[in-house]
């Protein structure tokens, strides 16, 4: 019998240019991607098809909680697969009731509902506050300039950075964005039809800014004044990377008042699955049921192979004491970073974030940085460290992220911390 889909063509080991041609002509090409081809990975290294090994300190973007190829990761897939992978969520199945019970016990009493990304977690968010709105004709989200909370339309709605909506108008009527940090322009954005403010506990990508303590609790205050549902979209800062499972747990440790803070809805995912896609989102117990029976949904939702993989990971962040290592190994990056800064200050203009969500943002005119002037100045030093051997992530044209796995060793971070002071100091000469 002939093949029914032909066998593709084989892959030419080694061979880069042959990689990138099959993305020009069949993958859309809707990211900058930088010139690396990957093949695989082991704990806090990638090695590129030529055999070339990078530090990862970008962990995929704040996914690969436990690193590359984690055995136990592989375990779970592997023990859950020969079990069953999917039932669909006409059925009841222990792994997704396992992790929402541990999703619980870790932020506070209410429920969760799982789906596959961040931004799917946020839509549901979105949902709730619509739901929570309908009779009052109550709908509209307030969301914070500079944030991002992904790429469907809602999703780009509420992202306060005009570059991820172009092109895209009409935006999905119901978002506005007000300055962050700043609760005097949030309380003066509210209008009669605004049911919800959105905010990250740490902007990841509109370059790793931490909420203020007086900024979280003053949002409280106003959301409970103003009778409206307070979301924290924790898809890139939560999962322990501040050193706690929530962010704003870590900002608010030792505030007068933070011990009892709770939003009304989180929204997680990225190291959820540790680079297996799994999104949830938490409701707090007085809206835990508003999303009754048939009006959301999501067919490959907490999947028994997803659950599996999310409750592995937890087990060895908890066994291995790994939120405990991300502030510890977060301080000890975060020092080095400051050192360099100190050392290089026409290079490295400052330093901000939270445990293993840290940032550097370079100096605005960097005369000896090399290539190609159209690409920004974070593209143009990523790919120094890029030759040099350290995967980072930019965040907008001027900061880099450093968001590495949470079993991240001293002798990495050290080594990392190396890498860039001989690339800035590259640069500086
Ligand atoms: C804070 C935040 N929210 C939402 C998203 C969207 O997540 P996903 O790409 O999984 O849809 C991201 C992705 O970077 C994010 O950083």
């Amino acid at each position: 019998m002939k093949d029914i889909v032909p066998s593709p063509p084989p892959i030419v080991r080694h061979d880069i240019a042959a990689i990138q041609a099959l993305f020009q002509q069949h993958v859309v090409p809707s990211y900058g991607r930088f010139d690396l081809v990957l093949s695989h990975g082991s704990g806090s290294y990638l090695h590129d098809i030529t055999g070339r090994r990078y530090l990862d300190l970008g962990g995929g973007i704040a996914v690969s909680s436990l690193g590359h190829a984690h055995p136990a990761i592989t375990e779970a897939l592997v023990e859950q697969s020969r079990k069953v992978i999917h039932t669909s969520n006409f059925y009841y199945h222990e792994p997704q009731g396992r992790l929402a019970q541990a999703l619980v016990s870790l932020i506070g009493p209410g429920k969760c509902f799982f789906c596959n990304s961040g931004v799917e977690a946020n839509e549901g968010l979105f949902k709730l506050a619509r739901m929570f709105g309908h009779d009052e004709g109550r709908f509209e989200v307030l969301t914070t300039v500079n944030s991002f909370h992904g790429r469907t339309l809602a999703g780009i709605a509420a992202t306060g950075q005009d570059k991820v909506k172009k092109g895209f108008d009409p935006m999905v009527p119901g978002f506005r964005q007000v300055p962050y940090n700043d609760l005097q322009a949030m309380r003066a954005a509210l209008s009669p039809a605004t049911v919800a403010i959105m905010v990250e506990g740490i902007q990841g990508e509109g370059g790793v800014t931490p909420a203020t303590p007086d900024y979280l609790l003053g949002l409280r205050q106003l959301c409970d004044e103003k009778k409206l549902l307070l979301f924290m979209d924790s898809v890139q800062c939560g999962h322990f990377r501040t050193g706690r499972f929530q962010s704003f747990q870590r900002i608010l440790e030792g505030v007068p008042g933070g011990e009892t803070f709770l939003p009304d809805g989180i929204s997680m995912a990225k190291s959820l699955g540790g680079g297996f896609p799994i999104g949830a989102f938490w409701v707090r117990a007085p809206y835990a049921d508003l999303l009754a029976a048939g009006s959301h949904g999501s067919t490959y939702g907490g999947s028994p192979l997803a659950c599996a993989v999310a409750l592995k990971i937890l087990d060895v962040i908890q066994r291995e004491n790994l939120a405990d290592n991300a502030r510890q190994l977060g301080e000890r990056l975060k020092t080095g970073l400051q050192r360099l800064a100190q050392k290089h200050p026409t290079i490295i203009q400052a330093v901000r974030g939270l445990g293993l969500m840290l940032g550097i943002e370079l100096a605005p005119n960097l005369p000896n940085l090399p290539g190609d002037p159209a690409k920004t100045p974070a593209t143009r030093f990523t790919n120094l460290l890029h030759a040099a051997g350290l995967l980072a992530i930019p965040a907008g044209p001027q900061i880099l992220r450093f968001l590495p796995p949470l079993n991240l060793r001293p002798a990495e971070a050290d080594e990392g911390l190396k890498i860039l002071e001989s690339v800035a100091a590259g640069v500086a000469c």
